[in-house]
This record gives structure tokens, C-alpha cells and sequence, in this order.
């Protein structure tokens, strides 16, 4: 198992396999003891939230997993902050980690940003998202939630659907299920949003994996569907967005095509791709999905602090 104490996490190649059972079990007890009360044991820490990005559930979810330990937190406010007069993010970052924060987590637009400041900070850094590059703890949700719904990883049959070029989420996703066996991988995802080459580079003969560009053309039945936004906010184009949007829906219709109903997921945000009418699905798991992030971000929490 890897000591998480102290430690950075930027890529979910931080894991492996041991140290995701170990969290997922944490996350367990965790869940049950919290339900009731709170804890007092990470009473004297301090976490410092830096989303120089939107955010809800990653932001809300580390806050909340914090105070639920017992600790407390503080909330950088790009919009009020001298990020306005022109403060660089690294000045920023420094004079916050001047503060003696114990853990920060930091969401920021430009992909390996984290990796590049990390020895200049000596706060332990979690990249709550580097642009395009990756999202690691919202992987540890995301295989948390596979291992709870499915009880267990190995063997699993995957979709990964939508925006695969710009998304931070399937890269990372992709990058934590390589730690378990037999796993195979159907990307779904029109011809301009495929996967990043040096993304399928990190994974290839790690694991195996199908591009193909509709679910229609996945003959095996899958276990589970994992949709995403197409990140409007990334194109360099929006007359390629408004073009690709309507390239895939994810409603009952489409699903009803199928042998078999996989349960759905989702990072969340989304806008148009799953429409309301699939929540009613018992297969619908990202209101709990996103739940489960509090529990798994919670464990990891105690793992950085050591406590
Ligand atoms: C994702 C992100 O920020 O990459 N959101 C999240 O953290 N749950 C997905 C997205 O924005 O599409």
C-alpha cells in the first residue's frame, strides 16, 4: 500500500490497487460513523479550497468531508481575490501555503499547472482538475461507486460516453481501472471528441479498450455507462459544439435499445446529454455517485493528514 500521508495527489497513477481497497473500505466505516455524529479527528486542521474553475460537488464535497472530520476549511474567492489586479495563480498559491494550510485542493485551468508549482508549495496539493488533464479524486469516486453498486472491479465492462477530447474525467477514470484486471473499456464518442493519443498511450497494454462512435455498436453487455458533458467551455469552436451536440443523447429511448440496462453514471454537471426522465431508472446512480465522493474524499482526507 502506498503512504498517502504528506503526499500530493495529482494523477491517479498517485494510487494503486491496494491503497483504492484500503480507501474504499474507509470510506465504508467512514459513512456508517458519520451518518450519526461528527468526528473531532482532524480537530486543528486546516484545508484550503482554490477553485480558479466552476465547481460544485468537487468543492462542496471536500469542504464538507472536512468539517465532518472535525476540521475546518477556508474558501479562496478568485472573483474578490488579487487574482483581479493581476496577481499571478502562482503568487497566489504561495501566499496561501504561507498560511500553513494542511491540505490544498486546487482546481485550476491549465493542464500539469499543479505539477509544475508542487515543489514550491509545501502544503499537500489534491488537483481537484487540471484542465483537460485529469480529475483523480473524482476517478476514486467513480471506481468506488463501481466497486459498491457491482461489489467488485475486475472483470468490469465499461462505456465512456461523450466528450473523450476535452473531458478530465475519462482520462483519469481510465487511468485507475489499469490497476484492476480484466477490465475492458468501450469508448463512445463521435470522431472529433475521441480520446487523446497521449491519453490511450498511458493505458495501452495496461489495459483493453473499443473506440467506437455509437452505442449501438457495442455488441457486448455492459455493466455500466459512464456519460459525460460535452465541455462547452473548451471548445475553440462553438459552431463545432453546437454540431456535435446533438451527436448523442443518452434518454430512455436509447437505453431501451439495449439487451440489458447498465447502471448510468455521470460526473455531473449535466445539460442535455441525460435527460431527466432516465432518474427514475433504477440503474441511475450519479445523485448517489456524487454522494459517494463525500465518503471517498473523506478517507483520503485522513490519509493525507494521518490521522
Ligand atoms: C467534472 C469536471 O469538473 O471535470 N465535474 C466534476 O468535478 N464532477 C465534469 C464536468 O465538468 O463535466
Amino acid at each position: 500500500m502506498k503512504e498517502l500521508r504528506g503526499k500530493d495527489i495529482l494523477s491517479s497513477f498517485d494510487f494503486d490497487r491496494e491503497t483504492l481497497e484500503h480507501l474504499f473500505e474507509e470510506a465504508e466505516t467512514l459513512r456508517k460513523k458519520l451518518s450519526t455524529t461528527h468526528l473531532k479527528i482532524a480537530d486543528s486542521k486546516t484545508m484550503a479550497t482554490v477553485f480558479l474553475e466552476p465547481s460544485t460537488r468537487t468543492k462542496m464535497s471536500f469542504q464538507m468531508a472536512m468539517l465532518k472530520l472535525g476540521g475546518s476549511v477556508i474558501d479562496f474567492q478568485p472573483e474578490s481575490s488579487s487574482l483581479q489586479k493581476g496577481e499571478s495563480d502562482l503568487d497566489t498559491m504561495k501566499i496561501i501555503d504561507g498560511y500553513s494550510p494542511d491540505i490544498i485542493v486546487l482546481r485550476q485551468s491549465k493542464p500539469f499547472f499543479p505539477h509544475s508549482i508542487k515543489e514550491e508549495i509545501a502544503a499537500p496539493i489534491i488537483n481537484g482538475g487540471d484542465g483537460t488533464n485529469e480529475h483523480p479524486t473524482q476517478a476514486l469516486l467513480d471506481v468506488y461507486t463501481i466497486w459498491r453498486e457491482l461489489k467488485r472491479v475486475d472483470g468490469l465492462r465499461l462505456g465512456i460516453m461523450g466528450d473523450l477530447k476535452y473531458g478530465r474525467t475519462a482520462p483519469s477514470l481510465s487511468y485507475m481501472l489499469t490497476f484492476f484486471k480484466d477490465v475492458k473499456i468501450y469508448y463512445i464518442a463521435p470522431k472529433e471528441l475521441r480520446l487523446r493519443e497521449e491519453v490511450k498511450e498511458k493505458i495501452r497494454n495496461k489495459i483493453s479498450f473499443v473506440e467506437v462512435e455509437r452505442l449501438e455498436d457495442i455488441e457486448e453487455e455492459l455493466d455500466a455507462l459512464y456519460v459525460t458533458r460535452l465541455q462547452k467551455e473548451r471548445f475553440k469552436d462553438p459552431s463545432e459544439y453546437e454540431r456535435l451536440k446533438s451527436s448523442y443523447v443518452v434518454n430512455l429511448e436509447a437505453l431501451n435499445k439495449l439487451k440489458r440496462i447498465p447502471i448510468i453514471m455521470h460526473p455531473l454537471p449535466r445539460v442535455w446529454e441525460l435527460p431527466q426522465e432516465v432518474d427514475s431508472l433504477p440503474q441511475a446512480k450519479y445523485f448517489e455517485q456524487a454522494k459517494n465522493g463525500m465518503y471517498v474524499r473523506a478517507a483520503l482526507i485522513k490519509e493525507i493528514l494521518g490521522i
